[in-house]
């Protein structure tokens, strides 16, 4: 059995985090993680956030009104933005990279859950994305997709159990319209 498909069966979502620092070992293979990701025309159009400090891990924590709040747990956030000017699929090299982060902290041992920025709201008045530029001083042209929240799991999840996997999905030679 590969070593990959074993990861995405134990791999869930991980939202509560110990206060266990991440060793620079691991924060270099995270980093080695990102900038090994494939992008279209290997363009590249991604930078990327590394932010373990605690101040603005909690600011970060603050993005959203639903679903950011346990940023402020993590030991590490990723903050993966992009320049639309050098690529136009820019969404789909970051969305690679958030993956790939997210299946190598579970190889790694450790938890992880992406956080939605790109089209999301901060509050009534403003957005999730000119928040997350303006507390961590990214430049008006880039576009923030989405952080990375990671650190030592402070709760346990099965993996999804074979028999719940969505089947059904998958069509043969072309598509199914009997399928649910
Ligand atoms: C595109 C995308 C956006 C997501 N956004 C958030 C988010 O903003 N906050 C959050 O807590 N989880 C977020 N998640 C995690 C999903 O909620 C999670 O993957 C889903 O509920 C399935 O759970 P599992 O990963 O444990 O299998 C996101 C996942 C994806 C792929």
């Amino acid at each position: 059995m590969s070593n990959t498909l074993e990861v995405l069966r134990q791999r869930r979502s991980i939202r509560q985090f110990s206060p266990e620092p991440l060793s620079d070992a691991q924060i270099d293979q995270l980093k080695e993680i990102a900038l090994r990701s494939p992008s279209s025309r290997s363009l590249m159009p991604w930078q990327f956030i590394f932010v373990s400090d605690k101040d603005k891990l909690r600011a970060l924590g603050h993005s959203k009104p639903h679903g950011s709040a346990f940023l402020e747990q993590c030991a590490l956030a990723v903050v993966i933005c992009a320049d639309p000017q050098r690529c136009d699929v820019w969404i789909e090299d970051c969305s690679v990279v958030a993956t790939l982060l997210h299946l190598g902290a579970a190889d790694m041992g450790l938890g992880s859950c992406w956080v939605q920025i790109r089209l999301r709201p901060h509050d009534d008045n403003s957005d999730a994305e000119s928040y997350v530029r303006s507390e961590l001083n990214i430049p008006e042209q880039m576009r923030v997709d989405m952080i990375v929240g990671i650190g030592h799991a402070a709760e346990e999840k099965a993996g999804h159990p074979q028999a719940e996997l969505p089947a059904e999905r998958i069509h043969l030679e072309q598509f199914d319209y009997s399928a649910k």
